[in-house]
């Protein structure tokens, strides 16, 4: 039997590419996880969501456990809905669909706007995970540089006007993280923002906003792309995972009403009632704004301490992005392939994600490195960092 025979075209040239999770190797018994992108696990409220659980049940029985879920799943939508108000979203029932977290969301926009014929464009760097998702729909991904303001808008207006011109497919699509990036924990500027929503009109392309680490601010949240769009050409993708528990899959899509439709047809029941349902109860009891205001406090420190460690321990010739919100540090380490320097950091017991993953274009991230300040204790973090300096020190030594 021929099994890849039974695989149409566009899933034997989606299984042409790299596999997926490339970028999370197995990693040693305890080590320093920098490369995680997870909560600290003090933060993650296992006590509470036990709590809601139990009441959830207790209350309702067995409904949360069938196929429709309960009524507490659309209280779990006016409770987002009400968090988007306050970021200045004003949503519409049926302009919002609750979704097995923002990867989901990605993925359902990805699969009804997405074909071989269409191109998407992504920043350069940009999350890994939605590069894997697009690459399952089409290989006509179009990259566009970012510097500390975010999207580099007039290298976006530059590419379009040339690709216009050349008779070269325009993007349809373009995915941004404009607050707290991952991987660089850049946000976009104010001017940026108008710029592109502008762009967006003229060559008549959508905007996913991938939102995040929005809420995630050292200080205020910048006004979200979708707060700015007046006609409906921004999809805006929210998450819990980052300040409740990524594990209880819940994230969102705010967007038109006609598109929120075509998701809906394609997620089906793809999503967790049950989980959703529990997040709904939980949300009831918690303070989320006093919530936040621990996270961010404790998030602040950590980044801070990640940027002393690194200042401390890393040679000289490293820079690294100091960032406003969100959960990694972007660092440079000229002439260091840090692809080929993960296998010694693991070995010596030490995760970061080498840059390349984050590119369409490998090569652009070579000398680049991801680290997470989320997860990590200070005490463990300061020992990686440690173990990382020496690390880049003596490959430097090596190759000069
Ligand atoms: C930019 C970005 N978008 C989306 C996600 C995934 O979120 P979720 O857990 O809600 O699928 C992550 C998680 O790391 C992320 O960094």
């Amino acid at each position: 039997m021929k099994i890849d025979s039974f695989f149409p075209d566009n899933v034997k040239a989606a299984l042409k590419n790299d596999p997926p999770g490339e970028w999370m190797p197995a990693l040693p018994k305890k080590c320093i996880r920098l490369s995680s992108g997870y909560p600290a696990p003090k933060l993650v409220p296992s006590g509470e969501i036990k709590a809601a659980a139990a009441r959830l049940l207790d209350e309702e029985q067995d409904l949360p456990l069938h196929y429709l879920g309960t009524p507490r799943m659309e209280k779990l939508k006016q409770q987002i809905q009400n968090r988007l108000a306050e970021r200045n979203i004003k949503v519409q029932e049926d302009e919002l669909l609750i979704t097995a977290g923002a990867c989901q969301a990605i993925d359902l926009i990805a699969r009804v706007l997405l074909d071989e014929n269409v191109a998407v464009a992504v920043e350069a760097p940009t999350y890994m995970e939605a590069l894997e998702i697009f690459r399952n729909y089409t290989n006509q991904i179009i990259s566009i540089p970012i510097d500390d303001q975010g999207l580099r808008t007039n290298e976006l207006a530059q590419v379009l006007a040339e690709r216009k011109s050349a008779g070269l497919t325009l993007p349809r699509l373009l995915y941004t993280i404009p607050t707290f990036q991952n991987p660089t924990g850049t946000t976009l500027s104010g001017e940026r923002r108008n710029h592109l929503l502008e762009l967006a009109a003229e060559y008549d392309f959508l905007i996913l906003e991938d939102d995040a680490y929005g809420e995630l601010s050292f200080g205020e949240s910048p006004t979200t792309l979708k707060t700015l769009d007046t006609v409906g050409r921004v999809l805006h993708v929210g998450s819990l995972s980052k300040v409740v528990a990524p594990g209880m899959r819940v994230g969102w899509i705010v967007g038109e009403s006609e598109f929120i439709t075509a998701f809906s047809w394609f997620k089906k029941d793809l999503d967790h009632p049950f989980a959703q349902a529990t997040m709904a109860a939980y949300l009831e009891k918690v303070d989320l704004d006093e919530r936040l205001t621990e996270l961010k406090t404790v998030y602040r420190s950590k980044s801070e301490r990640l940027a002393q460690y690194i200042k401390k321990y890393f040679p000289e010739s490293v820079s690294w992005y100091v960032p406003q919100g969100g959960y990694f540090v972007w660092v440079k380490v000229p002439g260091v392939d840090t692809a080929e320097m993960l296998e010694k950091a693991l070995a010596a017991g030490v995760s970061y994600v080498p840059g390349r993953f984050f590119f369409a274009n490998q090569q652009e991230g070579i000398e680049y490195l991801r680290l997470s300040f989320s997860y990590e204790s200070e005490e463990r973090m300061e020992a990686g960092v440690q173990i990382l300096g020496e690390l880049i020190a003596s490959y430097l030594k090596k190759t000069t």
